[in-house]
C-alpha cells in the first residue's frame, strides 16, 4: 500500500519509516525542515517537505504521494519535559491535533484514501475508577490548564479521524513512549533528571504509569494500515506504580535509587497536575490492541525494556 506519514522525523516516524519498508508499503514521509530530507531518504521514504499548518501544501503533498493511508504522527514538544513550561509547547500541539489533522483528512478524501490513523494519547484518562483502565473510561477534559486544552484537541483528533466521512479512522491512544529519541530514553530528559536525583517517588508512589517502546508505537501503526476500526490504548503488558518502575529505571540509566518526596513538594515544584499523575495515575490495558489490531509488543514490559535500551 502506499502511505503518507506526517511527521516522519519525529520519535515514531524514525522507528516507523523502516517498518512500513520492510512490509512492502511505499512510504512519503514529511518534515518542515530540508536538512531533514536525508534522514527520510535514509529511511527507505520518499521525503517531502510541508507544514501540516498550510492547508494548500499539505493538499499538494498528499495529492502527490496518491496515499491509501493517511498518518498524523505530529507533535512539538519541548526537549525536556518541565510541567510549568509546557502551556506553549501544548498550544503548538493543539494546534497540529486539531487543524492538522483536518488539512490531512480533506487531503486524504480528495485523493480517495480509504485509512486515517491518528496518534493519540494514553494518560488523558480521568484519574478515578480502576487502576488500569480500557478505551471508554472517560477522559480529563476539565483538567486543569494547560493541560485540558491539550486534553480536549487530542478528543478533538480523535473525533475528526473517527467521523471523517468515507474514511476508516484508527486512533491509538499510546502510553508513555521510552527508546530513542524519547524522555525515558537512556539519554533522554528523565534519565538525566534521575542521575541528578530530580525524579523522586512522589506520595506513597501509587500512581500508575503505562509504558511503551516506541518501536512497538511504531508496530501498532503498521498493524492498524490494515486492521481494527476505533480507539485502541497501545502500551505494554505490565501497567506499574511509580514506586515498582522508579527504581528499575533508575538503575538501567544509572542513576542513583529514587528519594520519596511528599505530595505537597512535588505539587510546589512541578504543579498540581504532575502530582496528581504521580500519586493518582491509572495506566491502560492492551487487550483490545493485542485482538483487534493482531499486535503483539516487542517489549512486553518496561522490565527488560528500560534494561534494553540502556544497552
Ligand atoms: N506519548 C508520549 O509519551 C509522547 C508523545 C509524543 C511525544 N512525546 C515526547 O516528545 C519528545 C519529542 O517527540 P517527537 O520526536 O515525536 O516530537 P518532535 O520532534 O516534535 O517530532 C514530531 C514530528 O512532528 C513534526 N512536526 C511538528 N510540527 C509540524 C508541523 N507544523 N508541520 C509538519 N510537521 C510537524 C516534526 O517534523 P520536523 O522534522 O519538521 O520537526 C516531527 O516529524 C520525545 O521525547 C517524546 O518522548 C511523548
Amino acid at each position: 500500500m502506499r502511505v503518507f506519514v506526517a511527521g516522519g522525523s519525529g520519535a515514531i516516524g524514525r522507528r516507523l519509516l523502516p517498518q512500513l519498508v520492510a512490509a512492502g508499503h511505499e512510504v512519503t514521509a514529511t518534515t518542515r525542515r530540508p536538512e531533514k530530507t536525508d534522514l527520510l531518504a535514509s529511511l527507505g521514504a520518499t521525503p517531502v517537505v510541508c507544514d501540516a499548518l498550510d492547508r494548500a501544501a499539505t493538499a499538494e503533498a498528499v495529492r502527490a504521494a496518491r496515499p491509501d493511508v493517511v498518518m498524523n504522527q505530529l507533535t512539538e514538544l519541548p526537549p525536556r519535559y518541565e510541567p510549568r513550561k509546557l502551556g506553549p509547547w501544548y498550544e503548538k500541539t493543539s494546534r497540529l491535533r486539531v487543524q492538522g489533522t483536518q488539512h490531512l483528512l480533506a487531503a486524504a478524501r480528495e485523493v480517495g484514501a480509504r485509512r486515517f490513523i491518528y496518534q493519540s494519547v494514553a494518560f488523558f484518562y480521568q484519574l478515578r475508577g480502576p487502576k488500569v483502565l480500557d478505551e471508554a473510561a472517560p477522559i480529563a477534559v476539565d483538567a486543569p490548564e494547560p493541560f485540558g486544552g491539550a486534553v480536549r484537541a487530542t478528543l478533538e483528533g480523535e473525533r475528526l479521524a473517527l467521523e471523517a466521512a468515507g474514511i476508516e479512522g484508527v486512533v491509538l491512544r499510546y502510553g508513555q513512549f521510552y527508546g530513542p529519541g524519547t524522555y525515558y530514553a537512556a539519554n533522554g530528559h528523565f534519565a538525566r533528571e534521575a542521575r541528578r536525583r530530580r525524579l523522586p517517588v512522589v506520595g506513597r508512589g501509587d500512581g500508575v504509569f503505562s509504558f511503551l517502546h516506541v518501536d512497538d508505537a511504531a508496530s501498532a501503526a503498521v498493524c492498524a494500515m490494515s486492521r481494527g476500526h476505533g480507539v485502541y490504548n497501545v502500551a505494554d503488558d505490565e501497567p506499574a506504580p511509580a514506586r515498582e518502575w522508579l527504581p528499575v529505571f533508575c538503575a538501567a540509566v544509572g542513576a542513583p535509587a529514587p528519594f520519596w518526596a511528599p505530595g505537597w513538594l512535588a505539587g510546589l515544584l512541578a504543579g498540581g497536575f504532575a502530582r496528581a499523575t504521580l500519586e493518582h495515575g491509572r495506566g491502560v490495558s492492551n487487550r483490545k490492541a493485542r485482538r483487534e489490531l493482531g499486535w503483539v509488543p516487542s517489549h512486553p514490559t518496561w522490565r527488560e525494556g528500560f534494561t534494553a535500551q540502556a544497552r
